[in-house]
Protein backbone atom coordinates (compact mmCIF):
# COMPACT_ATOMS: atom_id res chain seq x y z
CA UNK A 1 0.00 0.00 0.00
CA UNK A 2 0.84 3.69 0.37
CA UNK A 3 2.09 6.39 -2.15
CA UNK A 4 3.36 4.01 -5.37
CA UNK A 5 5.30 7.45 -6.99
CA UNK A 6 5.71 5.93 -10.07
CA UNK A 7 1.97 5.84 -10.58
CA UNK A 8 1.84 9.15 -9.59
CA UNK A 9 4.83 10.67 -11.76
CA UNK A 10 2.98 8.89 -14.27
CA UNK A 11 -0.35 10.49 -13.80
CA UNK A 12 1.23 13.84 -13.70
CA UNK A 13 1.17 14.79 -16.89
CA UNK A 14 -2.59 14.20 -17.16
CA UNK A 15 -3.25 16.90 -14.86
CA UNK A 16 -0.54 19.60 -15.77
CA UNK A 17 -2.52 21.54 -17.80
CA UNK A 18 -4.40 22.95 -15.29
CA UNK A 19 -1.82 24.29 -13.11
CA UNK A 20 -3.22 27.17 -12.48
CA UNK A 21 -5.95 25.73 -10.35
CA UNK A 22 -3.76 23.69 -8.40
CA UNK A 23 -2.33 26.90 -7.49
CA UNK A 24 -5.39 28.49 -6.55
CA UNK A 25 -6.77 25.29 -4.77
CA UNK A 26 -3.07 25.35 -2.61
CA UNK A 27 -4.03 29.05 -1.61
CA UNK A 28 -7.34 28.60 -0.91
CA UNK A 29 -6.58 25.72 1.12
CA UNK A 30 -3.59 27.55 3.42
CA UNK A 31 -6.02 30.27 3.65
CA UNK A 32 -8.39 28.04 4.93
CA UNK A 33 -6.07 25.84 7.14
CA UNK A 34 -4.43 29.51 8.93
CA UNK A 35 -8.13 30.63 9.99
CA UNK A 36 -8.60 27.25 11.80
CA UNK A 37 -7.13 28.19 15.16
CA UNK A 38 -8.89 31.60 14.86
CA UNK A 39 -12.33 29.85 16.29
CA UNK A 40 -10.77 28.53 19.47
CA UNK A 41 -8.45 31.58 19.72
CA UNK A 42 -11.36 33.78 19.48
CA UNK A 43 -12.90 31.60 22.78
CA UNK A 44 -10.44 32.81 24.96
CA UNK A 45 -10.55 36.63 25.29
CA UNK A 46 -14.21 35.95 24.64
CA UNK A 47 -14.57 33.95 28.18
CA UNK A 48 -11.31 35.55 29.74
CA UNK A 49 -12.79 39.56 29.00
CA UNK A 50 -16.59 39.07 28.15
CA UNK A 51 -17.64 37.29 30.96
CA UNK A 52 -15.16 37.79 33.79
CA UNK A 53 -12.95 40.77 32.92
CA UNK A 54 -13.52 44.33 31.66
CA UNK A 55 -16.08 43.02 29.44
CA UNK A 56 -15.52 43.35 25.35
CA UNK A 57 -17.87 45.95 22.65
CA UNK A 58 -20.80 43.53 21.93
CA UNK A 59 -20.19 44.51 18.38
CA UNK A 60 -17.20 42.34 17.77
CA UNK A 61 -18.37 38.97 18.51
CA UNK A 62 -20.74 38.84 15.58
CA UNK A 63 -17.74 41.09 13.52
CA UNK A 64 -15.18 38.41 14.14
CA UNK A 65 -17.34 35.34 13.45
CA UNK A 66 -18.94 36.68 10.30
CA UNK A 67 -15.49 37.67 9.30
CA UNK A 68 -13.75 34.56 9.94
CA UNK A 69 -16.56 32.32 8.57
CA UNK A 70 -17.02 34.86 5.47
CA UNK A 71 -13.14 34.25 4.67
CA UNK A 72 -13.00 30.70 5.58
CA UNK A 73 -16.44 30.37 3.59
CA UNK A 74 -14.83 32.29 0.39
CA UNK A 75 -11.65 29.98 0.91
CA UNK A 76 -13.26 26.92 0.74
CA UNK A 77 -15.73 28.08 -2.50
CA UNK A 78 -12.83 28.53 -4.22
CA UNK A 79 -10.79 25.56 -3.58
CA UNK A 80 -13.87 23.31 -4.46
CA UNK A 81 -14.33 24.88 -7.90
CA UNK A 82 -10.64 24.48 -8.62
CA UNK A 83 -11.02 20.70 -7.25
CA UNK A 84 -13.77 20.16 -9.85
CA UNK A 85 -11.68 21.47 -12.59
CA UNK A 86 -8.52 19.78 -11.41
CA UNK A 87 -10.37 16.57 -12.07
CA UNK A 88 -12.69 17.01 -14.76
CA UNK A 89 -9.57 18.24 -16.95
CA UNK A 90 -7.31 15.15 -15.55
CA UNK A 91 -10.08 12.87 -16.53
CA UNK A 92 -11.09 14.19 -19.62
CA UNK A 93 -7.37 13.54 -20.87
CA UNK A 94 -6.83 10.57 -19.49
CA UNK A 95 -10.14 9.30 -20.75
CA UNK A 96 -9.37 10.19 -24.44
CA UNK A 97 -5.98 8.59 -24.10
CA UNK A 98 -7.66 5.61 -22.91
CA UNK A 99 -9.91 5.10 -25.93
CA UNK A 100 -7.34 6.75 -28.22
CA UNK A 101 -5.73 2.84 -27.47
CA UNK A 102 -8.97 1.42 -27.73
CA UNK A 103 -8.45 2.64 -31.27
CA UNK A 104 -5.51 1.90 -32.02
CA UNK A 105 -4.64 -1.20 -30.04
CA UNK A 106 -3.29 -4.52 -31.45
CA UNK A 107 -6.36 -6.57 -31.48
CA UNK A 108 -5.30 -9.27 -29.41
CA UNK A 109 -6.61 -6.68 -26.57
CA UNK A 110 -10.17 -7.81 -27.62
CA UNK A 111 -9.56 -11.42 -26.73
CA UNK A 112 -8.04 -10.98 -23.57
CA UNK A 113 -10.42 -7.76 -22.32
CA UNK A 114 -14.23 -8.41 -22.19
CA UNK A 115 -16.05 -5.72 -23.26
CA UNK A 116 -18.01 -4.89 -20.24
CA UNK A 117 -14.28 -4.52 -17.84
CA UNK A 118 -13.24 -2.10 -20.79
CA UNK A 119 -15.85 0.21 -20.48
CA UNK A 120 -15.79 -0.86 -16.79
CA UNK A 121 -12.19 1.27 -16.70
CA UNK A 122 -12.57 3.71 -19.23
CA UNK A 123 -15.77 5.26 -18.48
CA UNK A 124 -16.05 4.19 -13.90
CA UNK A 125 -12.83 3.51 -12.98
CA UNK A 126 -11.00 6.46 -13.70
CA UNK A 127 -13.57 8.90 -12.78
CA UNK A 128 -13.77 7.56 -9.29
CA UNK A 129 -10.18 7.08 -9.30
CA UNK A 130 -9.18 10.80 -10.53
CA UNK A 131 -12.03 12.22 -7.91
CA UNK A 132 -10.27 10.13 -4.87
CA UNK A 133 -7.01 11.15 -6.00
CA UNK A 134 -7.36 14.73 -6.42
CA UNK A 135 -9.83 15.17 -3.32
CA UNK A 136 -7.11 13.18 -0.94
CA UNK A 137 -4.27 15.36 -2.15
CA UNK A 138 -5.76 18.36 -1.42
CA UNK A 139 -7.81 17.02 1.61
CA UNK A 140 -4.05 15.85 2.60
CA UNK A 141 -2.46 19.52 2.33
CA UNK A 142 -5.52 20.77 3.88
CA UNK A 143 -5.71 18.84 7.00
CA UNK A 144 -1.55 18.54 7.47
CA UNK A 145 -1.44 22.63 7.40
CA UNK A 146 -4.68 22.68 9.71
CA UNK A 147 -2.87 20.18 11.92
CA UNK A 148 0.25 22.20 12.16
CA UNK A 149 -1.92 25.67 12.89
CA UNK A 150 -3.97 24.04 15.45
CA UNK A 151 -0.63 22.39 17.27
CA UNK A 152 0.99 25.37 16.85
CA UNK A 153 -1.49 27.25 19.01
CA UNK A 154 -1.86 24.44 21.37
CA UNK A 155 2.13 24.49 22.58
CA UNK A 156 1.50 28.53 22.55
CA UNK A 157 -1.60 28.46 25.27
CA UNK A 158 -0.04 25.33 27.01
CA UNK A 159 2.91 22.91 26.08
CA UNK A 160 2.79 20.31 29.01
CA UNK A 161 -0.85 19.65 28.02
CA UNK A 162 -0.09 19.68 24.86
CA UNK A 163 2.22 16.83 25.60
CA UNK A 164 -0.60 14.82 27.24
CA UNK A 165 -2.96 14.99 24.53
CA UNK A 166 0.07 13.46 22.29
CA UNK A 167 0.82 10.48 24.38
CA UNK A 168 -2.19 9.14 22.08
CA UNK A 169 -1.30 10.00 19.12
CA UNK A 170 0.22 6.66 18.27
CA UNK A 171 -2.62 4.45 19.14
CA UNK A 172 -5.03 6.44 17.23
CA UNK A 173 -1.94 5.86 14.39
CA UNK A 174 -2.13 1.97 14.89
CA UNK A 175 -5.68 1.64 14.81
CA UNK A 176 -5.85 3.64 11.56
CA UNK A 177 -3.65 1.91 9.58
CA UNK A 178 -4.54 -1.37 10.82
CA UNK A 179 -7.76 -0.45 9.70
CA UNK A 180 -7.03 0.86 6.69
CA UNK A 181 -4.98 -1.58 5.04
CA UNK A 182 -8.09 -4.14 5.84
CA UNK A 183 -10.11 -1.27 4.16
CA UNK A 184 -7.77 -1.45 1.12
CA UNK A 185 -7.46 -4.98 0.54
CA UNK A 186 -11.53 -5.10 0.71
CA UNK A 187 -11.50 -2.72 -1.57
CA UNK A 188 -9.39 -3.99 -4.53
CA UNK A 189 -11.64 -7.62 -3.64
CA UNK A 190 -14.66 -5.18 -4.40
CA UNK A 191 -13.53 -4.09 -7.75
CA UNK A 192 -12.57 -7.49 -9.30
CA UNK A 193 -16.50 -8.64 -7.63
CA UNK A 194 -17.81 -5.68 -9.44
CA UNK A 195 -16.50 -6.27 -12.63
CA UNK A 196 -17.36 -10.20 -12.42
CA UNK A 197 -20.99 -8.55 -11.71
CA UNK A 198 -21.29 -6.62 -14.54
CA UNK A 199 -19.78 -9.33 -17.08
CA UNK A 200 -22.70 -11.26 -16.14
CA UNK A 201 -24.94 -8.61 -16.82
CA UNK A 202 -23.24 -8.08 -20.21
CA UNK A 203 -23.22 -12.01 -20.95
CA UNK A 204 -27.09 -12.02 -20.28
CA UNK A 205 -28.83 -8.61 -22.32
CA UNK A 206 -26.39 -10.40 -24.69
CA UNK A 207 -27.82 -14.06 -24.70
CA UNK A 208 -31.33 -12.71 -23.95
CA UNK A 209 -32.45 -15.26 -26.39
CA UNK A 210 -30.37 -18.11 -26.10
CA UNK A 211 -31.23 -17.96 -22.22
CA UNK A 212 -34.89 -18.10 -22.46
CA UNK A 213 -34.83 -20.68 -25.57
CA UNK A 214 -32.62 -22.93 -22.96
CA UNK A 215 -34.69 -22.30 -20.21
CA UNK A 216 -31.73 -21.18 -18.70
CA UNK A 217 -32.64 -18.40 -16.26
CA UNK A 218 -32.78 -20.02 -12.91
CA UNK A 219 -29.19 -20.90 -13.74
CA UNK A 220 -28.18 -17.28 -14.87
CA UNK A 221 -30.41 -16.02 -11.63
CA UNK A 222 -28.18 -18.23 -9.50
CA UNK A 223 -24.88 -17.25 -10.70
CA UNK A 224 -25.95 -13.51 -10.33
CA UNK A 225 -27.07 -14.05 -6.56
CA UNK A 226 -23.55 -15.55 -6.23
CA UNK A 227 -21.69 -12.68 -7.26
CA UNK A 228 -23.49 -10.40 -5.57
CA UNK A 229 -23.73 -11.91 -2.13
CA UNK A 230 -20.03 -11.70 -3.02
CA UNK A 231 -20.30 -7.98 -3.07
CA UNK A 232 -22.34 -7.72 0.01
CA UNK A 233 -20.30 -9.49 2.11
CA UNK A 234 -17.42 -7.49 0.99
CA UNK A 235 -19.36 -4.02 1.43
CA UNK A 236 -20.42 -5.29 5.30
CA UNK A 237 -16.89 -5.89 5.51
CA UNK A 238 -15.53 -2.67 4.33
CA UNK A 239 -18.56 -1.37 6.56
CA UNK A 240 -17.63 -2.87 9.78
CA UNK A 241 -14.17 -1.63 9.22
CA UNK A 242 -14.54 2.00 8.62
CA UNK A 243 -17.65 2.10 11.61
CA UNK A 244 -14.87 0.86 14.05
CA UNK A 245 -12.80 3.27 13.67
CA UNK A 246 -14.54 6.50 15.16
CA UNK A 247 -15.41 4.86 18.53
CA UNK A 248 -12.12 3.25 18.28
CA UNK A 249 -10.46 6.97 18.30
CA UNK A 250 -13.09 8.52 20.51
CA UNK A 251 -12.09 5.95 23.54
CA UNK A 252 -8.54 7.26 23.14
CA UNK A 253 -9.96 11.00 22.79
CA UNK A 254 -11.27 10.57 25.81
CA UNK A 255 -8.47 9.34 27.26
CA UNK A 256 -6.21 11.65 26.71
CA UNK A 257 -9.17 14.85 27.39
CA UNK A 258 -9.63 13.26 30.94
CA UNK A 259 -5.90 13.45 31.63
CA UNK A 260 -5.78 16.88 30.23
CA UNK A 261 -9.01 17.77 32.45
CA UNK A 262 -7.84 16.70 35.55
CA UNK A 263 -4.16 18.11 35.04
CA UNK A 264 -5.83 20.93 34.19
CA UNK A 265 -7.92 21.53 36.93
CA UNK A 266 -5.11 20.55 39.31
CA UNK A 267 -3.08 23.03 37.67
CA UNK A 268 -5.65 25.74 38.05
CA UNK A 269 -4.04 26.99 40.91
CA UNK A 270 -1.02 27.33 39.00
CA UNK A 271 -3.00 30.12 37.14
CA UNK A 272 -4.88 28.84 34.05
CA UNK A 273 -7.77 30.68 33.06
CA UNK A 274 -11.12 29.63 32.02
CA UNK A 275 -10.62 31.19 28.75
CA UNK A 276 -7.15 29.36 28.13
CA UNK A 277 -8.81 26.26 29.00
CA UNK A 278 -11.75 26.35 26.99
CA UNK A 279 -10.06 27.50 24.22
CA UNK A 280 -7.59 24.19 24.53
CA UNK A 281 -10.13 21.99 24.91
CA UNK A 282 -11.50 23.04 21.68
CA UNK A 283 -8.51 23.26 20.19
CA UNK A 284 -8.10 19.63 21.15
CA UNK A 285 -11.33 18.78 20.01
CA UNK A 286 -10.68 19.99 16.35
CA UNK A 287 -7.21 18.30 16.20
CA UNK A 288 -9.30 15.22 15.59
CA UNK A 289 -11.55 15.53 12.78
CA UNK A 290 -7.87 16.29 11.05
CA UNK A 291 -6.43 13.42 12.15
CA UNK A 292 -9.16 11.21 11.48
CA UNK A 293 -8.86 11.95 7.96
CA UNK A 294 -5.10 12.05 7.47
CA UNK A 295 -4.93 8.75 8.88
CA UNK A 296 -7.33 7.64 6.37
CA UNK A 297 -5.60 9.42 3.46
CA UNK A 298 -3.87 6.12 2.71
CA UNK A 299 -7.11 4.70 1.76
CA UNK A 300 -8.87 6.86 -0.55
CA UNK A 301 -5.19 6.94 -2.02
CA UNK A 302 -4.84 3.46 -2.36
CA UNK A 303 -8.28 3.00 -3.81
CA UNK A 304 -7.69 5.90 -6.36
CA UNK A 305 -4.51 4.75 -7.59
CA UNK A 306 -5.94 0.59 -7.89
CA UNK A 307 -8.59 2.46 -9.89
CA UNK A 308 -6.40 4.44 -11.98
CA UNK A 309 -3.82 1.39 -12.57
CA UNK A 310 -6.31 -0.27 -14.77
CA UNK A 311 -6.23 2.48 -17.24
CA UNK A 312 -2.46 3.22 -16.51
CA UNK A 313 -2.23 -0.82 -17.76
CA UNK A 314 -4.19 -0.04 -20.82
CA UNK A 315 -2.76 2.79 -22.07
CA UNK A 316 0.74 1.47 -21.21
CA UNK A 317 1.10 -2.06 -21.25
CA UNK A 318 -1.61 -2.28 -24.50
CA UNK A 319 1.21 -2.21 -27.45
CA UNK A 320 -0.51 0.02 -29.97
CA UNK A 321 -0.45 -1.42 -33.86
CA UNK A 322 2.26 -0.54 -35.93
CA UNK A 323 2.70 0.12 -39.70
CA UNK A 324 5.85 1.16 -41.84
CA UNK A 325 5.81 3.94 -44.05
CA UNK A 326 5.10 2.45 -47.51
CA UNK A 327 2.11 4.66 -48.81
CA UNK A 328 1.67 4.45 -52.71
CA UNK A 329 -1.08 6.83 -54.14
CA UNK A 330 -2.31 3.03 -55.74
CA UNK A 331 -2.48 -0.38 -55.52
CA UNK A 332 -2.57 -2.66 -58.46
CA UNK A 333 -4.37 -5.54 -56.22
CA UNK A 334 -1.11 -8.41 -56.48
CA UNK A 335 -1.05 -10.59 -53.13
CA UNK A 336 1.53 -13.40 -52.42
CA UNK A 337 1.89 -15.05 -49.35
CA UNK A 338 5.21 -17.30 -48.83
CA UNK A 339 5.14 -19.90 -46.29
CA UNK A 340 3.25 -18.87 -43.96
CA UNK A 341 2.30 -19.67 -40.74
CA UNK A 342 -0.16 -18.43 -38.25
CA UNK A 343 -0.24 -19.42 -34.54
CA UNK A 344 -2.86 -17.84 -32.52
CA UNK A 345 -1.55 -19.50 -28.85
CA UNK A 346 1.94 -21.07 -28.17
CA UNK A 347 0.01 -23.99 -27.30
CA UNK A 348 -1.78 -24.45 -30.13
CA UNK A 349 -0.82 -26.30 -33.28
CA UNK A 350 -0.85 -23.57 -36.65
CA UNK A 351 -4.21 -22.17 -37.60
CA UNK A 352 -1.92 -21.82 -40.44
CA UNK A 353 1.27 -23.55 -41.95
CA UNK A 354 3.55 -23.30 -45.06
CA UNK A 355 0.83 -21.68 -46.95
CA UNK A 356 1.69 -20.16 -50.44
CA UNK A 357 -0.76 -18.23 -52.47
CA UNK A 358 -0.65 -16.01 -55.88
CA UNK A 359 -3.27 -14.04 -56.54
CA UNK A 360 -2.94 -11.47 -59.54
CA UNK A 361 -4.53 -8.07 -59.67
CA UNK A 362 -7.97 -8.51 -60.85
CA UNK A 363 -8.17 -12.00 -60.26
CA UNK A 364 -10.73 -14.04 -58.27
CA UNK A 365 -9.83 -16.50 -56.14
CA UNK A 366 -11.58 -19.12 -53.89
CA UNK A 367 -11.13 -20.75 -50.41
CA UNK A 368 -12.94 -23.52 -49.46
CA UNK A 369 -12.40 -25.97 -46.99
CA UNK A 370 -13.50 -27.77 -43.86
CA UNK A 371 -14.65 -25.62 -40.81
CA UNK A 372 -11.99 -24.75 -38.44
CA UNK A 373 -9.63 -25.38 -42.00
CA UNK A 374 -8.07 -21.57 -41.39
CA UNK A 375 -9.98 -19.67 -44.41
CA UNK A 376 -10.55 -16.55 -42.34
CA UNK A 377 -7.51 -16.77 -40.61
CA UNK A 378 -5.80 -16.27 -44.29
CA UNK A 379 -8.10 -13.47 -44.74
CA UNK A 380 -7.39 -11.87 -42.13
CA UNK A 381 -3.29 -11.96 -42.83
CA UNK A 382 -4.24 -9.21 -45.74
CA UNK A 383 -5.40 -5.89 -43.82
CA UNK A 384 -2.68 -7.16 -41.05
CA UNK A 385 -5.88 -8.21 -38.31
CA UNK A 386 -3.65 -11.22 -37.77
CA UNK A 387 0.19 -11.25 -38.12
CA UNK A 388 2.12 -14.34 -39.50
CA UNK A 389 4.64 -16.26 -37.16
CA UNK A 390 6.24 -17.14 -39.85
CA UNK A 391 6.92 -16.01 -43.76
CA UNK A 392 5.45 -13.43 -45.13
CA UNK A 393 2.67 -11.53 -46.69
CA UNK A 394 3.08 -9.37 -49.81
CA UNK A 395 0.76 -6.90 -51.12
CA UNK A 396 1.87 -5.07 -54.45
CA UNK A 397 5.24 -6.82 -53.69
CA UNK A 398 6.18 -5.09 -50.72
CA UNK A 399 5.98 -6.99 -46.92
CA UNK A 400 2.31 -6.27 -45.10
CA UNK A 401 4.48 -4.54 -42.40
CA UNK A 402 5.86 -2.29 -44.07
CA UNK A 403 3.45 -0.72 -45.48
CA UNK A 404 1.38 2.10 -43.42
CA UNK A 405 -1.46 0.64 -41.91
CA UNK A 406 -4.20 3.59 -42.96
CA UNK A 407 -2.65 3.02 -46.15
CA UNK A 408 -2.87 -0.35 -46.37
CA UNK A 409 -6.25 -1.09 -44.41
CA UNK A 410 -7.65 1.63 -47.68
CA UNK A 411 -6.97 -1.67 -49.84
CA UNK A 412 -9.73 -3.81 -48.59
CA UNK A 413 -13.31 -4.10 -48.20
CA UNK A 414 -14.55 -6.62 -46.06
CA UNK A 415 -17.39 -8.12 -46.60
CA UNK A 416 -18.33 -11.39 -43.69
CA UNK A 417 -20.58 -13.09 -41.87
CA UNK A 418 -21.23 -10.97 -38.96
CA UNK A 419 -22.00 -8.13 -39.77
CA UNK A 420 -21.01 -5.21 -37.66
CA UNK A 421 -23.14 -1.79 -37.94
CA UNK A 422 -23.18 1.11 -35.90
CA UNK A 423 -26.22 2.68 -33.98
CA UNK A 424 -25.99 5.70 -36.14
CA UNK A 425 -27.90 6.72 -39.64
CA UNK A 426 -27.98 4.64 -42.43
CA UNK A 427 -25.71 7.03 -44.32
CA UNK A 428 -23.30 7.38 -42.00
CA UNK A 429 -23.44 2.98 -41.98
CA UNK A 430 -22.65 2.57 -45.38
CA UNK A 431 -20.15 5.63 -45.75
CA UNK A 432 -18.38 4.83 -42.41
CA UNK A 433 -17.77 8.51 -42.27
CA UNK A 434 -19.13 12.01 -40.39
CA UNK A 435 -20.24 13.80 -43.69
CA UNK A 436 -21.31 10.98 -46.11
CA UNK A 437 -21.87 11.60 -49.72
CA UNK A 438 -25.82 11.29 -49.86
CA UNK A 439 -25.76 10.68 -53.92
CA UNK A 440 -23.20 8.13 -53.62
CA UNK A 441 -24.39 6.58 -50.38
CA UNK A 442 -27.64 6.29 -52.44
CA UNK A 443 -26.32 4.72 -55.49
CA UNK A 444 -24.67 2.28 -53.40
CA UNK A 445 -27.61 0.98 -51.48
CA UNK A 446 -29.54 1.08 -54.89
CA UNK A 447 -26.53 -1.17 -56.25
CA UNK A 448 -27.14 -3.59 -53.27
CA UNK A 449 -30.38 -4.51 -53.83
CA UNK A 450 -31.42 -2.21 -50.89
CA UNK A 451 -33.80 0.63 -53.13
CA UNK A 452 -36.89 -0.97 -51.47
CA UNK A 453 -35.59 -0.59 -48.18
CA UNK A 454 -34.32 2.83 -47.86
CA UNK A 455 -37.93 3.97 -49.92
CA UNK A 456 -39.68 2.52 -47.19
CA UNK A 457 -37.92 4.15 -43.79
CA UNK A 458 -39.47 7.08 -42.97
CA UNK A 459 -36.65 9.27 -42.98
CA UNK A 460 -34.86 7.45 -45.38
CA UNK A 461 -30.87 7.43 -45.66
CA UNK A 462 -31.47 9.76 -42.29
CA UNK A 463 -32.67 6.81 -40.17
CA UNK A 464 -31.53 5.78 -37.38
CA UNK A 465 -30.19 2.14 -37.62
CA UNK A 466 -30.51 1.55 -34.27
CA UNK A 467 -28.24 -1.30 -32.01
CA UNK A 468 -25.87 -2.94 -34.49
CA UNK A 469 -29.16 -2.84 -36.98
CA UNK A 470 -31.04 -5.64 -35.02
CA UNK A 471 -34.18 -4.23 -36.76
CA UNK A 472 -32.93 -5.48 -40.01
CA UNK A 473 -33.36 -8.68 -41.54
CA UNK A 474 -30.03 -10.91 -42.13
CA UNK A 475 -30.28 -10.30 -45.56
CA UNK A 476 -30.89 -6.64 -44.86
CA UNK A 477 -27.63 -6.29 -43.24
CA UNK A 478 -25.75 -8.63 -45.49
CA UNK A 479 -26.44 -6.39 -48.43
CA UNK A 480 -25.83 -2.96 -46.44
CA UNK A 481 -22.69 -4.28 -45.25
CA UNK A 482 -22.28 -5.07 -49.67
CA UNK A 483 -23.28 -1.69 -49.82
CA UNK A 484 -20.25 0.07 -47.46
CA UNK A 485 -17.79 -2.19 -49.13
CA UNK A 486 -19.25 -0.77 -52.59
CA UNK A 487 -18.92 2.70 -50.87
CA UNK A 488 -15.69 2.23 -50.16
CA UNK A 489 -14.41 1.29 -53.61
CA UNK A 490 -11.36 -0.45 -52.43
CA UNK A 491 -9.27 -2.57 -54.93
CA UNK A 492 -9.45 -5.74 -52.77
CA UNK A 493 -12.11 -7.34 -51.94
CA UNK A 494 -12.47 -9.98 -49.14
CA UNK A 495 -16.14 -11.65 -49.00
CA UNK A 496 -15.77 -14.36 -45.94
CA UNK A 497 -19.13 -16.23 -46.09
CA UNK A 498 -20.75 -13.31 -47.31
CA UNK A 499 -24.10 -15.65 -47.96
CA UNK A 500 -24.17 -18.08 -46.00
CA UNK A 501 -27.14 -16.65 -43.77
CA UNK A 502 -29.82 -16.29 -46.86
CA UNK A 503 -32.69 -18.00 -48.59
CA UNK A 504 -32.52 -18.77 -52.14
CA UNK A 505 -34.23 -15.67 -52.95
CA UNK A 506 -32.53 -12.85 -50.98
CA UNK A 507 -29.08 -14.92 -51.88
CA UNK A 508 -29.83 -13.93 -55.62
CA UNK A 509 -30.26 -10.20 -54.68
CA UNK A 510 -27.32 -10.71 -52.73
CA UNK A 511 -25.07 -12.31 -55.48
CA UNK A 512 -26.40 -9.80 -58.17
CA UNK A 513 -25.28 -7.12 -55.36
CA UNK A 514 -21.98 -9.31 -55.20
CA UNK A 515 -21.52 -9.15 -58.96
CA UNK A 516 -21.39 -5.27 -59.04
CA UNK A 517 -19.28 -5.06 -55.78
CA UNK A 518 -16.34 -7.26 -57.60
CA UNK A 519 -16.13 -5.95 -60.87
CA UNK A 520 -12.83 -4.72 -61.88
CA UNK A 521 -11.19 -6.11 -58.34
CA UNK A 522 -9.10 -8.68 -56.69
CA UNK A 523 -11.17 -10.77 -54.65
CA UNK A 524 -10.91 -13.02 -52.41
CA UNK A 525 -14.25 -15.35 -51.74
CA UNK A 526 -14.23 -17.53 -49.00
CA UNK A 527 -17.56 -19.54 -49.45
CA UNK A 528 -18.97 -22.95 -47.83
CA UNK A 529 -21.45 -23.55 -50.71
CA UNK A 530 -18.89 -24.68 -53.82
CA UNK A 531 -21.80 -24.04 -56.40
CA UNK A 532 -21.50 -20.17 -55.84
CA UNK A 533 -17.44 -20.45 -56.80
CA UNK A 534 -17.18 -22.46 -59.64
CA UNK A 535 -17.28 -20.14 -62.17
CA UNK A 536 -13.85 -18.45 -60.07
CA UNK A 537 -10.60 -18.11 -61.76
CA UNK A 538 -8.64 -20.00 -59.05
CA UNK A 539 -9.72 -22.59 -56.11
CA UNK A 540 -7.76 -23.17 -53.44
CA UNK A 541 -8.86 -26.04 -51.20
CA UNK A 542 -7.62 -25.74 -47.36
CA UNK A 543 -7.08 -28.35 -44.70
CA UNK A 544 -5.90 -28.08 -41.20
CA UNK A 545 -4.04 -24.90 -42.19
CA UNK A 546 -2.41 -25.91 -45.00
CA UNK A 547 -2.96 -25.57 -49.08
CA UNK A 548 -3.81 -29.46 -50.10
CA UNK A 549 -5.55 -28.96 -53.63
CA UNK A 550 -5.54 -25.85 -56.45
CA UNK A 551 -6.93 -25.15 -59.53
CA UNK A 552 -10.12 -24.23 -61.40
CA UNK A 553 -13.07 -26.00 -60.51
CA UNK A 554 -12.84 -28.66 -63.44
CA UNK A 555 -9.33 -29.55 -62.72
CA UNK A 556 -10.09 -29.91 -59.16
CA UNK A 557 -13.27 -32.05 -59.81
CA UNK A 558 -10.69 -34.16 -62.03
CA UNK A 559 -8.44 -34.55 -59.19
CA UNK A 560 -10.80 -36.72 -57.22
CA UNK A 561 -9.68 -35.61 -53.95
CA UNK A 562 -11.09 -33.08 -51.10
CA UNK A 563 -12.37 -30.79 -53.24
CA UNK A 564 -14.59 -33.47 -55.08
CA UNK A 565 -15.37 -35.37 -52.31
CA UNK A 566 -17.24 -32.08 -50.37
CA UNK A 567 -18.75 -31.01 -53.79
CA UNK A 568 -19.96 -34.59 -54.13
CA UNK A 569 -21.46 -34.45 -50.59
CA UNK A 570 -22.79 -30.89 -51.41
CA UNK A 571 -24.91 -31.89 -54.64
CA UNK A 572 -26.51 -35.26 -52.51
CA UNK A 573 -23.98 -37.85 -54.41
CA UNK A 574 -21.85 -38.40 -51.19
CA UNK A 575 -20.08 -41.69 -51.93
CA UNK A 576 -19.07 -42.56 -48.19
CA UNK A 577 -20.60 -41.97 -45.08
CA UNK A 578 -17.07 -41.13 -43.68
CA UNK A 579 -17.09 -38.13 -46.45
CA UNK A 580 -19.75 -36.39 -45.13
CA UNK A 581 -18.56 -36.91 -41.45
CA UNK A 582 -15.24 -34.98 -42.58
CA UNK A 583 -17.12 -32.20 -44.91
N1 LIG B 1 -8.91 -15.55 -32.16
C1 LIG B 1 -8.54 -16.84 -32.13
N2 LIG B 1 -7.86 -17.32 -31.06
C2 LIG B 1 -7.46 -18.60 -31.01
N3 LIG B 1 -7.68 -19.48 -31.97
C3 LIG B 1 -8.36 -19.09 -33.07
C4 LIG B 1 -8.83 -17.74 -33.20
N4 LIG B 1 -9.47 -17.62 -34.38
C5 LIG B 1 -9.41 -18.84 -34.95
N5 LIG B 1 -8.75 -19.72 -34.18
C6 LIG B 1 -8.45 -21.13 -34.50
O1 LIG B 1 -7.77 -21.17 -35.73
C7 LIG B 1 -8.25 -22.20 -36.55
C8 LIG B 1 -8.70 -21.65 -37.89
O2 LIG B 1 -9.80 -20.80 -37.68
P1 LIG B 1 -10.51 -20.02 -38.85
O3 LIG B 1 -11.50 -19.10 -38.26
O4 LIG B 1 -9.48 -19.43 -39.73
O5 LIG B 1 -11.27 -21.20 -39.62
P2 LIG B 1 -12.25 -21.12 -40.87
O6 LIG B 1 -11.65 -21.95 -41.93
O7 LIG B 1 -12.59 -19.72 -41.17
O8 LIG B 1 -13.52 -21.88 -40.29
P3 LIG B 1 -15.07 -21.63 -40.63
O9 LIG B 1 -15.31 -22.24 -41.97
O10 LIG B 1 -15.77 -22.41 -39.57
O11 LIG B 1 -15.32 -20.19 -40.57
C9 LIG B 1 -9.35 -22.89 -35.77
O12 LIG B 1 -8.80 -24.06 -35.23
C10 LIG B 1 -9.72 -21.91 -34.70
O13 LIG B 1 -10.07 -22.60 -33.52
MG1 LIG C 1 -14.36 -18.54 -41.01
Amino acid sequence: MGLNLKTVRWLLPYFRGTRRFWVLAALATVVTAATEPLVPALLKPLLDQGFAGEGIPLWMVPAALLGLFAVRGTAGFLADLALARITQDGLLALRRAMFGRILDARLALFGKESATSLSNTVVFEVQNGAQLLVNSVIGLLKDALGLLALVGYLVYLNWQLTLVVFLVVPGVGWIMRTLSKRLYRIARSTQTATNNLAYVVEENVLAARVVRLHGAQEGQAERFRGLSLVLRRLALKAAAASAAITPLTHMLAALALSMVIAIALWQSRAGITVGTFASFITAVLMLLAPIKRLSEAATPIARGLAAVQRGIDLIELTPAESGGGHAPPQCQGRVDLRGVRVRYREDQTAALDSLNLSIAPGQVVALVGPSGSGKTTLANLLPRFVVPEAGCVELDGVDVSQWDLATLRRQFALVSQDVVMFNDTLARNVSMSEVPDLVRVRHCLDAANLADLVDGLPQGLDTITGHNATELSGGQRQRLAIARALYKDAPILILDEATSALDAASERLVQEALKRLMAGRTTVIIAHRLSTIEHVDHILVLDQGRVVESGTHPQLLAMNGLYASLHAIQAGTARTPALAVAG
